[in-house]
């Protein structure tokens, strides 16, 4: 028997030096194309979340989208999505957010949310926590309660998760990956 870790941990493909010299980037397309470890993960992601009044998933362009889709499937509530900017049409809020180098901006639709509502934020991994900590801002600025954020995989060397615990709000990731 093959333990969740253990099937993450084999089927998260690590790319050397990806984009630039000296970063591992962890892969989940392949994670993704393995139909049980994808079935798996969602519904090890989705277990704590049943039928604690969750409204909305809202996921993060792009790869949080594969994610969070599956998991309002399966808890049969509503998808919101977070976008980079410029690509939602109805009026938007907006949020700037710092990158490896220079800033961008992500965006969701103004009537997405209703004050007081419960959100699961979705991505595939944390790693600086700079994604999770803009989109979580902009939940909580539109008046969202978010219950959790949760991720495939954590990077704990890069400490994202203390950035999001500091927003009040719990994190939940399945696998980590040290010393990336
Ligand atoms: C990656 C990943 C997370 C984010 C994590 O997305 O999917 O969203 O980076 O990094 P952070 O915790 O340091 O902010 P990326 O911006 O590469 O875009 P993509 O999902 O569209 O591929
Ligand atoms: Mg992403």
């Amino acid at each position: 028997h093959e333990t969740l870790i253990e099937e993450l941990t084999r089927t998260i493909r690590a790319i050397p030096d990806y984009p630039k010299e000296g970063i591992v980037f962890r892969d989940i397309t392949t994670l993704l194309q393995d139909a049980r470890a994808f079935r798996r993960s969602v519904d090890a992601l989705v277990h704590p979340y049943i039928g604690i009044g969750i409204a909305s998933v809202a996921g993060i362009e792009a790869r949080g989208f594969i994610l969070g889709g599956a998991i309002a499937h399966q808890l049969t509530i509503g998808f919101i999505p977070i976008r980079k900017k410029g690509k939602l049409p109805a009026d938007t809020v907006s949020i700037a957010y710092s990158l490896e180098y220079g800033v961008d901006e992500m965006e969701m639709h103004r009537d997405s949310i209703v004050p007081g509502q419960k959100v699961l934020l979705v991505d595939d991994l944390i790693a600086t926590g700079g994604t999770a900590e803009a989109a979580t801002k902009m939940l909580q600025e539109m008046g969202a309660e978010v219950v959790a954020a949760c991720f495939v995989v954590d990077l704990p060397d890069l400490g994202g998760r203390a950035k999001i615990e500091a927003l009040g709000v719990p994190v939940r990731t399945l696998v980590e990956f040290e010393g990336d």
